[in-house]
């Protein structure tokens, strides 16, 4: 069926290298705008999003209009899921239309992988529920790889929440592909030790000081309160705990790289002094997010 984009986890480093050469070639030099080019002129790209999302959903959209692609997006409040149609029909009546892909958020894990089966579409998985966000995990490497020859050997802590974060999975899943050592860290409710079984080698701990020391890269989570069932931890603790203040910046390398996929809560798991710092990529991030998913579209919509 379709070939889209729909994990990090079955791509091979090769893949990956390719996608991240073309994402390159798309960036434009420092405080220039992006390009236009007519690589995906006369196709119909449709971004059907059934969860909340500023950067990834515009993101998409700038990157399929800078390739010449017709791109429209569908937010599920306003379309027919909210009248009860089930997702398959949704699809399918999408599909019907002959769009060339289809670009998704949905909050159940495993959603595009689902309906990649039965359409002949090329689905591009724009985040499901807590299981990947593969072009988020693109635009990181890509992001680190502005600042650093390459990921081999690096020291990746990535903290907050995450049990329920597809950030953390996918950039897992990358970064170990490349041989980086990853370092976890959360609360001990938010930290689940399986997740050592998805790259064997990741370090945990519940001790921000020892996730940060020496480290070339942090990555803050967002506390996804809307995947939670239940109180994961006493909310005014987080902070203290768990927030990146500027204290702790001397224990990583002095170039260390500051990231964060946003939305981030300043005050909650990263201070402003820190999120607005030369350290900080967090704005690099979300430029690199329509290089790579340039490089994305033109992959599935032309290989
Ligand atoms: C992330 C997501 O939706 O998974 N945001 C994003 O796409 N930039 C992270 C989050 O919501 O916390």
């Amino acid at each position: 069926m379709g070939k889209g984009l729909l994990d990090i986890e079955s791509l091979g480093r090769q893949d990956i290298e390719v996608i991240l050469e073309r994402a390159k070639f798309f960036q434009p030099p420092p405080g220039e705008p992006y390009k236009r080019h007519q690589l995906l002129q006369g196709k119909t790209i449709v971004n059907l999003f059934f969860e909340a999302s500023t950067r990834t959903r515009t993101s998409f959209e700038i990157a399929g209009r800078r390739l010449g692609a017709e791109i429209l997006s569908i937010t599920a409040s306003g379309s027919s899921v909210s009248k009860g149609e089930s997702l398959v029909d949704t699809l399918n009546t999408l599909g019907a239309m002959r769009p060339d892909a289809i670009v998704m958020r949905h909050s159940a894990s495993g959603a595009p992988h689902f309906l990649s089966r039965y359409l002949p579409i090329p689905i591009v998985n724009a985040g499901d529920g807590t299981h990947e966000h593969p072009t988020q995990a693109l635009l990181d490497a890509l992001t680190i790889l502005d600042r650093r020859r390459n990921l081999q050997g690096l020291r990746v802590a990535i903290i907050g929440d995450i049990a329920h974060s597809r950030v953390a999975r996918s950039n897992i899943f990358l970064l170990s592909k490349f041989g980086a050592q990853i370092v976890l860290c959360g609360p001990a409710s938010l930290l689940p030790r399986e997740i050592g079984k998805i790259a064997p080698g990741v370090e945990l701990t519940t001790d921000m000081e020892d996730a940060i020391r020496g480290v070339d890269v942090i990555m803050m989570l967002r506390v996804q309160l809307e995947r939670q069932h239940e109180a994961s931890f006493p909310a005014n603790e987080y902070f203290r705990f768990f927030g990146l203040r500027s204290e702790h910046m001397e224990r990583a390398k002095p170039d260390v790289i500051v990231m964060h996929p946003g939305p981030m809560n300043r005050g909650q798991e990263i201070s402003s002094e820190v999120a607005d710092s030369q350290s900080s990529a967090i704005l690099n991030q979300v430029g690199n997010g329509i290089a790579v998913r340039m490089a994305v579209l033109e992959r599935v919509l032309t290989s």
